[in-house]
């Protein structure tokens, strides 16, 4: 599995993985990797040729009093459960390589954004849709996979491919659960048993 940081040469990749007819498939993610995340590398490696995931704790859709600083990152294992998931390549970004000029231009997602979740988090699912549209412009995939826990987020992220005349087929995957029902969640690192 190739480690690519810079968004110039995971375009380099893509572009030259689809002239040779190969279909590209990412998973976009914000890393601490669990069973939900490589079910989706999984279903992604069987429905395309390629597989690219990106680990990046996106700035952009926490609140000031959220969790950005303390939320779980650990790149080792990280890395480990996508090799053996079968994913071809992993994206690591830096902020600066996908913020370069700060937060001057984002996406606004309209009414979505501000229903159930949103109404809690207002800011969230711009973010999302900012960041996501960033990583697609990145990785320029033909299908991108999402889990259903996130279930708004992808409802987001599908408008966001059809708004934006991205063409990039959408596919979202089956809830991942612990033994006793859990969805399995980055954050569950936070609760005690
Ligand atoms: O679901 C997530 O992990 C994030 O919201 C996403 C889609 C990777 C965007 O940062």
């Amino acid at each position: 599995m190739k480690v690519i940081r810079s968004v110039s040469e995971l375009r380099q990749y893509s572009i030259e993985q689809q002239s040779n007819g190969r279909v590209v498939g990412f998973v976009p993610t914000m890393g601490y990797l669990h069973e939900g995340h490589t079910s989706l590398i999984t279903r992604a490696s069987v429905e395309c040729d390629v597989v690219i995931t990106s680990l990046f704790v996106n700035p952009t859709q926490f609140a000031p009093h959220e969790d950005f600083d303390s939320y779980p990152r650990d790149f080792e294992h990280d890395y480990n459960l996508a090799k053996k998931a079968d994913c071809d390549v992993l994206f690591v970004p830096s902020r600066e390589e996908m913020y370069p000029y700060g937060e001057s231009t984002s996406l606004s997602v309209g009414d979505l954004a501000y229903k159930i979740e949103g109404k809690f988090r207002p800011h969230f699912f711009d973010g999302v849709a900012t960041v996501v549209a960033k990583l697609f412009n990145a990785a320029l995939p033909n299908k991108a996979f999402f889990g259903q826990k996130d279930y708004q987020q992808s409802l987001v992220v599908k408008s966001l491919s059809r708004d934006m005349l991205m063409g990039v087929e959408i596919v979202v995957c089956p809830i991942v659960r612990e033994t006793n029902g859990l969805a399995m969640s980055s954050r569950n690192k936070y609760l005690t048993d």
